[in-house]
């Protein structure tokens, strides 16, 4: 897709991946509606304001999702690109019994993109758009510490692989695997450290921009690590058993 000239959704877009995206379409000359809670203008270089508009809200609330849309598109005539980064994770070894924590990072991490996406779809019709979607690598592995967050993942990749048989010519859905990048994510969910190995954040969103500029459906920042997933697979009982040899005895 050509960047130069489009107009683009950023959800996520106050910091870490969102952000070192949305400021690279910002450079490209792209139009940006820049979306996330704690949002504003003065995040970004005030040499591209003219061609930013920022969104606030809490897109694990569907209304939410309705406003931002209706917001890029008075604000940019239309959205060509729109790619939901929006996300958080909980790290916890034991997870409670929670039904609001639950509710609340699927809504966030699954229920906010696919609306959205279903949303577009009955805006565009027929019409070409380019919709991307940040999964994970633990879409596909399982990680101590995050039941919910990698469920929410792995959910959204099956998502979209299904969703792609309902889509036109020209209308791409795309989804991005990061490893673990160097953003505050982490710490937000309250881990003391990141699984290793981790990607500059600045690599993930250079991959990212190259992923839509060649019309990619599978964006993987951070290749080794898919080619080493059989391994994962293979080794699995034995992690197993290392983790229950690290708890404490009940
Ligand atoms: N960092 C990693 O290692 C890693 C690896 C794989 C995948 N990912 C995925 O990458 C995406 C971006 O994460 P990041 O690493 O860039 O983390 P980050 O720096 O924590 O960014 C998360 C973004 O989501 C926004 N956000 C959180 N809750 C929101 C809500 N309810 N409504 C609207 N916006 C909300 C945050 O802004 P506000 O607080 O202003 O709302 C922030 O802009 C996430 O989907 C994450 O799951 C990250």
């Amino acid at each position: 897709m050509e960047l130069q000239g489009s107009r683009c959704v950023v959800t996520g877009a106050s910091s870490g991946i969102g952000f070192a995206v949305a400021e690279r379409l910002l450079r490209s000359g792209a139009q940006v509606t820049a979306a996330s809670r704690s949002i504003t203008a003065q995040m970004f270089d005030p040499g591209y304001h003219d061609q930013l508009h920022v969104y606030s809200g809490d897109l694990s609330e569907p209304q939410e999702v309705d406003h931002l849309l209706e917001f890029a598109h008075e604000s940019m005539g239309s959205i060509d690109l729109f790619f939901a980064n929006a996300g958080r994770a909980y790290f916890e070894n034991r997870n409670r019994s929670n039904w609001n924590r639950m509710e609340d990072i699927f809504a966030l991490n699954v229920f906010s993109p696919v609306f959205a996406l279903t949303k577009l779809m009955e805006r565009k019709g027929n019409d070409p758009f380019f919709f991307l979607v940040t999964a994970s690598g633990m879409s596909h592995i399982a990680l101590p510490g995050y039941a919910l967050y990698a469920g929410t993942k792995a959910a959204i990749h099956q998502i979209c692989d299904s969703m792609r048989f309902q889509l036109g010519r020209g209308q791409i859905l795309s989804v991005v695997y990061p490893i673990a990048t160097e953003t505050g994510f982490f710490q937000k969910a309250g881990a003391e450290n990141k699984p290793w190995p981790v990607q500059p954040v600045d690599v993930v969103a250079d991959r990212i921009i190259l992923g839509i500029e060649q019309d990619q459906e599978t964006i993987i920042p951070f290749r080794p690590f898919y080619y080493s997933l059989p391994l994962f697979l293979l080794i699995k009982p034995l992690r197993r058993l290392y983790q229950r040899l690290q708890q404490p005895p009940q």
